[in-house]
């Protein structure tokens, strides 16, 4: 199937769509390790990807090789249950052996401006990154990116307020970073993503529509987050 020119498989079910992700994952980690001696990854906040982080948490790689990255984070004290880095590293980091120096958590804790300073420098040094993982909010969100939200064209890392989502304070990578990978795959399940979804095949302009363009993005859907006349494959 195709939303707007991303390519898209619908899978049974949400297992079904974290194995798929957790397995490709690891296969964007070796092709990156092979080729270029190291994987860089950037992780999805949410609920959506956690049981795919679960599954990589049983998985065999070379950890070593991997540096992984924040596609957002919400400002809030490192050990709020709510930060993005805590669900990661409780579902999956915190389990294998990847030295912590190549976790580069956002110190959202220091503030939306100043996190997105000090996590500017750290972006721009990473890109291109070999896979960006991204979820999709309801209202058709990305990573810390919502609808209405200005999005500043310059900057790699961009500090975020009001957002719709809570908190409402976060810090994002803006397009420019989220694009600059070799490959991109969006995760969507549930019957609460089926109307963003519809949208964004519709051609609406989206914030994941505006970010997943391309020939490198792949989305990942469950039956219940695709429109009801897409079938699985
Ligand atoms: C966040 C995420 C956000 C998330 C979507 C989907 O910090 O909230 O980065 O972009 O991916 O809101 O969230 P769920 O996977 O929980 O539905």
């Amino acid at each position: 199937m195709q939303l707007t020119g991303v390519e898209t498989h619908v899978l049974a079910d949400a297992d079904a769509v974290a194995a798929e992700a957790a397995r490709l994952i690891l296969e964007a980690g070796a092709d990156a390790i092979t080729a270029r001696g190291a994987f860089r990854l950037v992780l999805a906040g949410g609920s959506t990807p956690l049981a795919a982080y679960r599954l990589l948490a049983q998985a065999q790689a070379h950890w070593s090789r991997w540096h992984l990255y924040h596609g957002d984070e919400r400002c809030l004290p490192p050990d709020a249950p709510e930060r993005n880095s805590r669900a990661a590293d409780e579902a999956w980091l915190a389990q294998i052996p990847i030295p912590r120096q190549q976790v580069h958590v956002i110190p959202a804790e220091q503030g939306a401006e100043a996190a997105s300073a000090a996590y500017e420098p750290v972006v721009a040094e990473a890109v291109p990154f070999d896979l960006v993982l991204l979820g999709m909010g309801e209202d058709g969100h990305t990573a810390s990116l919502f609808p209405g939200h200005e999005v500043c064209p310059g900057p790699l890392v961009m500090p975020v307020h009001d957002a719709p989502k809570p908190p409402p304070n976060r810090v994002s990578l803006t397009p420019s970073a989220l694009c600059r990978s070799r490959r991109m795959l969006v995760l969507a399940t549930g019957t609460g993503k089926q109307a963003a979804v519809a949208r964004w095949q519709a051609g609406e302009g989206l914030p994941v529509a505006r970010v997943a363009v391309g020939g490198n993005a792949l989305v990942l859907l469950d039956r219940a987050a695709a429109p009801t006349h897409s079938d699985a494959r």
